[in-house]
């Protein structure tokens, strides 16, 4: 495996297993670890049937040391993704892999995102405000919740009748369909530069 990732999640972890399932048989790439700040969180579960080293992480450790940049330094990984994880990045995080971190949001930002929009909470405010269409938004991370970069857009369109657990569905279709395809492609962007 010539890169590897760190996928960071919080809860089912979809989006992890799909990524973990695409760079599978992929020689260049794979996912070296699983982090979750949720002891029980199913994403663990499912990291570990597929034979990835998981790490359970508190709050302390996160916030009050920098000890997980050794972790990752030991396990040479070089890109993080986030995936559903719900703290925000310390900014010791953020600068030790500028450039080298992304999150997916379910939403098309800039609208509903920020501290407090996460899962059905995007989608029932999408659904509040009668938008004609939703998506995904893969982007860069900073230290404020949103509001790096954005690497790529996709978006689906909305009928009166959805709900907000329609527009979950969409979404989610959308999140498993692109998110690993375009990792592939910021690593492969990322090696040339390098
Ligand atoms: C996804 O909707 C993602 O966009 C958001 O959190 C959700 C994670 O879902 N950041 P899952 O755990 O991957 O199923």
């Amino acid at each position: 495996m010539e890169k590897k990732l760190v996928i960071l999640a919080s809860g089912t972890g979809s989006n992890a297993k799909k990524i973990i399932e695409y760079f599978q048989d992929d020689p260049e790439v794979g996912v070296a670890l699983v982090i979750s700040n949720r002891k029980n969180a199913p994403v663990l579960d499912m990291a570990r049937d597929f034979g990835i080293e998981t790490l359970h992480i508190s709050r302390s450790f996160f916030y009050d040391s920098k000890d997980i940049l050794r972790i990752l330094e030991d396990r040479k990984i070089d890109f993080v993704v986030l995936a559903g994880f719900l703290w925000l990045i310390p900014a010791y995080f953020v600068e030790a892999f500028a450039g080298r971190m992304i999150n997916i949001h379910p939403a098309l930002l800039p609208k509903y995102g920020g501290k407090g929009m996460y899962g059905m909470n995007v989608h029932r405010a999408v659904k509040e405000a009668g938008e004609k269409e939703s998506g995904i938004t893969i982007h860069h991370v900073n230290s404020k919740y949103d509001e790096g970069d954005i690497i790529f857009q996709a978006s689906c369109s909305l009928e009166q009748t959805d709900s907000p657990e329609t527009i979950a569905k969409k979404v989610q279709i959308l999140e498993h369909q692109h998110f690993a395809p375009i990792i592939k492609q910021l690593l492969k962007e990322f090696g040339e530069r390098q």
